[in-house]
C-alpha cells in the first residue's frame, strides 16, 4: 500500500496520534515523533498566528537536535492541522507559516483545497484530509491530497457514522493513495486490522488524550478512565455539527439529554460556529470516541507505544501461527 517517501523509513508503527483541540500540543508531538510515531497538533491550539509560528520553530529545532544525536532512531515527522474553513479567519496565514517552515504533513479537516496541496508540495510536504463518507473522499482525491482519513462511526471529535469496514472500501474505490483509519483504535491490534482492512496508517486521538504529554487536565482522564462506549453521544447540539462528547460532560454542563439529537447527515456548509464559540463549548464540554471502555490509565507516550508496539507483534505472530 503506498506510504509518502517521507513515512517509508521513519516509523516504528504504521501510526498517526491525531490532532486534537485543545489536548494536543508540541510536548505530545514530540514525545510521539521521537518514538517513531507522527505526532500531530492543530494550529487553532495556539491563540495566535505568531505564537503557532513559535510551535513550529521549537518542533523543527527539538526534531533536528534528536535526530543528530539519534541517527539509529526512527523519528517520525511531525504533522499539524489546519482547519480550512471560512469560519477560521487564520488558516491562510497559518498556511504560509507552515510552507515558510516546511512542515512535514498538513492535515486538513473541513475543506480540501487544490491551493492548499500546491502550497504544500511546493515544499516537499504532503498532505493528507480528513472526511467521512466517499463524497468528501472524492473531492479531497480530485484536490490532489496524498492521504485521506478515513474518519469512521465511533471517532472523538467530528466523528463520522458509517462502519469502518464500509468506509475504507468506499474510499479506495475512489482513491489509490494512502488511507488513515479512524474511529475507536485503541490497541496494537486494531492497528494490524485496519492494515488487513486496506488502510496504511491507524489513526488515534482518544488514546492519546489519558497520556501525560496531553494537555487535557485530571478530571477528563478520569472520566475517560470511567466512560463505557455507550457513555458517547454523537451529537450537533455542542459544535453545530455532529461531534462525540462523554454523556457526563454533557450532564455536567446542563445539556437537556433528553433532547439531544443523535447524529443526522453533516452539513458543515452553514452550521460550524465561530472558532471562538467553539473554544468556549469544548473546554467545558469533552470530546470522546467510543474506544474510551478501552483506556484504563494514564501512561507516557513511551509506555503506550511500547505496549502498541507488544500488542501488534504479538497480534501479528498469532495470525501467522495459525496460519491464516
Ligand atoms: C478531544 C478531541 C479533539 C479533537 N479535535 C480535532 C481537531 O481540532 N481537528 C481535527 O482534525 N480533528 C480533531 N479531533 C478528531 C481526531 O483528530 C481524530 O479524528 C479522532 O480522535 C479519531 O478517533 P478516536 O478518538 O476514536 O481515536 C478531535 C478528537 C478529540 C477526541
Amino acid at each position: 500500500m503506498p506510504l509518502p517517501a517521507s513515512l517509508t523509513d521513519s516509523l516504528s508503527l504504521p501510526l498517526v496520534a491525531a490532532p486534537m483541540f485543545l489536548i494536543s500540543g508540541p510536548e505530545l508531538a514530540l514525545a510521539c515523533c521521537k518514538q517513531g510515531i507522527v505526532g500531530s497538533f492543530p494550529a487553532l491550539n495556539q491563540r495566535t498566528s505568531e505564537g503557532f509560528e513559535e510551535w513550529l520553530i521549537q518542533m523543527n529545532e527539538e526534531l533536528a537536535a534528536y535526530r543528530s544525536a539519534n541517527p539509529e532512531a526512527k523519528t517520525a515527522p511531525y504533522a499539524v492541522n489546519l482547519i480550512v474553513h471560512r469560519t477560521n479567519p487564520r488558516w491562510q496565514a497559518d498556511l504560509e507559516l507552515c510552507v515558510k517552515h516546511k512542515v512535514p504533513i498538513i492535515i486538513t479537516s473541513l475543506g480540501a483545497a487544490s491551493q492548499v496541496v500546491e502550497a504544500v508540495h511546493s515544499y516537499g510536504g504532503v498532505v493528507f484530509h480528513d472526511v467521512t463518507n466517499q463524497k468528501h473522499a472524492r473531492k479531497a482525491a480530485e484536490a490532489g491530497v496524498d492521504g485521506i482519513i478515513a474518519v469512521a462511526a465511533g471517532a472523538g471529535g467530528h466523528a463520522g457514522t458509517i462502519n469502518p469496514f464500509v468506509l475504507v472500501h468506499e474510499i479506495r474505490e475512489v482513491f489509490d493513495g494512502t488511507i488513515l483509519l479512524a474511529g475507536g483504535l485503541s490497541h496494537g491490534e486494531d492497528l494490524l486490522a485496519a492494515q488487513a482492512l486496506g488502510a496504511d496508517l491507524a489513526y488515534l486521538g482518544t488514546r492519546f488524550i489519558n497520556t501525560f504529554e496531553s494537555q487535557a487536565d485530571e478530571a477528563y482522564r478520569n472520566m475517560i478512565i470511567e466512560a463505557v462506549s455507550g457513555d458517547i453521544i454523537h451529537t450537533p447540539a455542542v459544535s453545530g455539527v455532529p461531534a462525540s462528547f462523554m454523556r457526563q460532560s454533557l450532564e455536567a454542563a446542563g445539556f437537556p439529554m433528553d433532547e439531544l439529537n443523535q447524529a443526522g447527515e453533516i452539513n458543515y456548509g452553514e452550521k460550524l460556529k465561530p472558532i471562538d464559540d467553539e473554544a468556549k463549548a469544548w473546554k467545558t464540554v469533552w470530546s470522546a470516541g467510543q474506544g474510551v471502555s478501552q483506556i484504563h490509565d494514564v501512561l507516557s507516550v513511551s509506555e503506550l507505544v511500547s505496549r502498541l508496539t507488544e500488542e501488534y507483534r504479538n497480534a501479528r505472530e498469532r495470525l501467522l501461527s495459525t496460519g491464516s
